[in-house]
């Protein structure tokens, strides 16, 4: 019967059978910021964040000098080595970093991209179709990239106007992040969007 079906049939099922058995491998089910969030979590980086009102890379690095120790220079110093390029975190296999990126992007990025990461948060104009970050695409991208699309840093660090048209005739801007947030503070956001339908993960630290 597979030899009568088209070609682009067939890629089609290949790939889905391919996505499903990564997701599948990398453990599926929905992850929504209740079940992402652990509230020391996000208690650590509420009180940093009121510390330093102005700067959330600054709260950031205060956040991770209180938890793991070390000197804010060799921290800050660590997190400009970072690469551009390569996720350090692994949203697979990383409960405590899908947790800390569930703290930055309710903090930063919620109130454009939605409570559900879908686009709807409360200052856009109307909701973005490519804002959906649980669209067959974006899942694929972000399981395909174990590391991540490498775009998706480079999008959040420089900001870009979205094609998208609005009713007004505006188009919505997604911001520059790269000056106000640290590095590591953007790919633990990315390490959410990874995680959002994925199996969820025990906030106790402990995956299935
Ligand atoms: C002021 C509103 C706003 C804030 C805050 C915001 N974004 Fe965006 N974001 C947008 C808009 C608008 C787009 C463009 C969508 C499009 O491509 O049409 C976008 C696009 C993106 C994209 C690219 C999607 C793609 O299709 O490649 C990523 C990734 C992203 N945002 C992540 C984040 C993260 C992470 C944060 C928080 C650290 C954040 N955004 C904060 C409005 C915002």
């Amino acid at each position: 019967m597979i030899c009568q079906w088209s070609w682009a049939r067939r890629v089609a099922v290949l790939l889905f059978v391919l996505y499903l058995g990564v997701t599948i491998w990398g453990c599926s089910g929905p992850q929504p910021l209740s079940v992402a969030i652990r509230p020391v979590d996000e208690q650590g980086y509420r009180q940093s964040l009121n510390q330093h009102p102005q700067s959330p890379r600054d709260a950031y690095f205060t956040w991770k000098l209180v938890t793991e120790g070390g000197s804010i220079e060799t921290i800050a110093r660590d997190d400009a080595q970072l690469s551009a390029t390569k996720n350090p975190f692994d949203a697979h296999r990383d409960p405590v970093a899908v947790s800390r990126g569930a703290v930055v992007y309710k903090a930063h990025c919620l109130s454009c991209h939605g409570e559900n990461v879908d686009g709807r948060g409360v200052a856009m104009l109307e909701p973005i179709p490519k804002m959906d970050f649980h669209t067959f695409g974006k899942r694929f991208a972000s399981t395909l990239h174990r590391g991540a699309p490498k775009a998706w840093f480079r999008k959040i660090s420089e900001g870009y106007t979205s094609k998208h048209i609005n009713a007004d005739g505006s188009q919505s801007k997604m911001p520059a992040m790269g000056e106000t947030l640290a590095r590591e503070q953007i790919w633990l956001a990315i390490t959410y969007l990874q995680s959002l339908d994925m199996h969820a993960v025990d906030s106790s630290g402990a995956s299935d």
